[in-house]
């Protein structure tokens, strides 16, 4: 189909400030981006790191005012608080160990949030973050990049139609190579601090990408973990944190899954798959091919679904962008993510009622599941391999 799409509504620019993301971080910029796709929210301000020169670096570079660029957070959060042009909302792209103190002031000083995952480094703080939002009634989001894909949206709700039956089993695997040597030995900064206890928390691998295969089977099947048993390795010579993860996951209902993480897998780059087999039919995507899925029913001919081409659900199709065959990737999907949370949060500021559509977006709860997750496949690989319950 050779047709454009609207953006997704028409609303006031909301204001933004960023604490992470300087010159040579990989995902604040993404951020950026995605938030500047759909031109409803501008930066304002940033303390974009440790380092004050790159904090001044990258915001020269994104034309910030000077007196809006800050040596540390705290400073850039209580004075943002009160700035007449204070900011709507305040991203998070820093190291996981650093979450929650940000998160923390922000929700205290009355901030919504958008938090890239793991929330945080423990449950109990996860938790704390998601009740304070909560109490103090914040919009809270983090980024589980892989739900704002439209296909992922189309499949969700075939799911939720029934149209795969009954849930019987779930496989997901996120394969990648990059760790595969000691990485982090060599002053790559990204390495360094995933396999760092103190910075990643108690997971390199489960954390990092294991958290991705929870996230999404949650969001597509809404199925709920009973129990699991996990097995966390260390390949990396000395690597104090897994490197790859294998995961048995028995869901409420009966249902199966099978989670494989890993860091070490020679040959593949971001190769992030889910399948879902009901008692009707099945569904698979690959993240390498974000605008296709795989789609199967019993005495059916296997058949694929193309975004931008075939009819998919209405949620699915306003977040679709342009026709088919013009790939849409990581950047829009993170668009769509921050597309819907600006708009939620700006209907909210307004006092307009929000739609299930408009809360589209990873919430809170849903870190803090994913942060449990977490803890669990260390808690059952620490045991032993043992079954533990979720
Ligand atoms: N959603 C996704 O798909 C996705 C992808 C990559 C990373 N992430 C998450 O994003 C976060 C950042 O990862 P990354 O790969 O961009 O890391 P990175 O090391 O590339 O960037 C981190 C940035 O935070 C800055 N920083 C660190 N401590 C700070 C502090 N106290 N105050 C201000 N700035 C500080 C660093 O200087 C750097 O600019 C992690 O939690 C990671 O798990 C999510």
């Amino acid at each position: 189909m050779i047709e454009g799409q609207e953006t997704l509504g028409k609303i006031t620019q909301l204001k933004y400030a960023m604490v992470g993301g300087g010159v040579g971080a990989f995902i604040g910029d993404v951020h950026r981006k995605a938030i500047a796709m759909d031109g409803k929210a501008r930066l304002v301000a940033g303390c974009f790191s440790q380092s004050y020169e790159n904090t001044l670096k990258t915001g020269e570079l994104l034309g910030l005012d000077k007196s809006r660029l800050y040596r540390n957070y705290e400073e850039m959060l209580r004075a943002e608080a009160v700035h007449p042009d204070r900011p709507d909302f305040i991203v998070i792209v820093t190291p996981n160990d650093t979450h929650y103190p940000i998160a923390r002031l922000a929700l205290d000083l009355g901030f919504a949030v958008v938090c890239d995952k793991p929330l945080a480094t423990s449950s109990k703080q996860a938790q704390e973050l998601a009740d304070l939002a909560r109490k103090k009634d914040l919009l809270f989001c983090v980024t589980y990049t892989y739900s704002g894909f439209p296909i992922i949206k189309h499949l969700r709700h075939l799911i939720a139609s029934g149209e795969l039956g009954q849930i019987r089993f779930v496989a997901g695997e996120y394969p990648q190579e990059w760790l595969a040597t000691l990485l982090e030995k060599t002053g790559q900064k990204q390495a360094a601090w995933r396999t760092d206890p103190a910075r990643a928390g108690i997971s390199n691998c489960v954390g990092d990408i294991g958290s991705h295969i929870e996230h999404m089977v949650s969001y597509l099947t809404g199925l709920e973990i009973e129990s699991l048993l996990a097995r966390l390795d260390h390949f990396g010579e000395g690597r104090p944190l897994d490197d790859n993860a294998s995961v048995m996951v028995n869901f409420k209902g009966g249902a199966r899954g099978l989670y494989w993480s890993s860091q070490i897998a020679i040959g593949h780059d971001n190769g992030f798959r889910v399948r879902i087999y009901g008692t009707k039919g099945s569904v698979e995507w690959y993240q390498e091919d974000p605008n296709h899925a795989r789609i199967a029913f019993l005495d059916k001919p296997v058949s694929y679904i193309s975004r931008g081409r075939d009819p998919m659900c209405p949620r699915a199709q306003a977040l679709s962008r342009i026709p088919s065959g013009h790939n849409e990737g990581y950047f829009e999907a993170f668009a769509n993510i921050y597309s819907t949370f600006i708009t939620a949060l700006d209907k909210k500021l307004r006092g307009e009622p929000l739609t299930v559509d408009d809360l589209d977006f990873p919430h809170a709860e849903e870190g803090v599941r994913g942060v449990r997750f977490i803890e669990k496949c260390v808690e059952s690989s620490s045991q032993g391999c043992v079954w533990v319950e979720f």
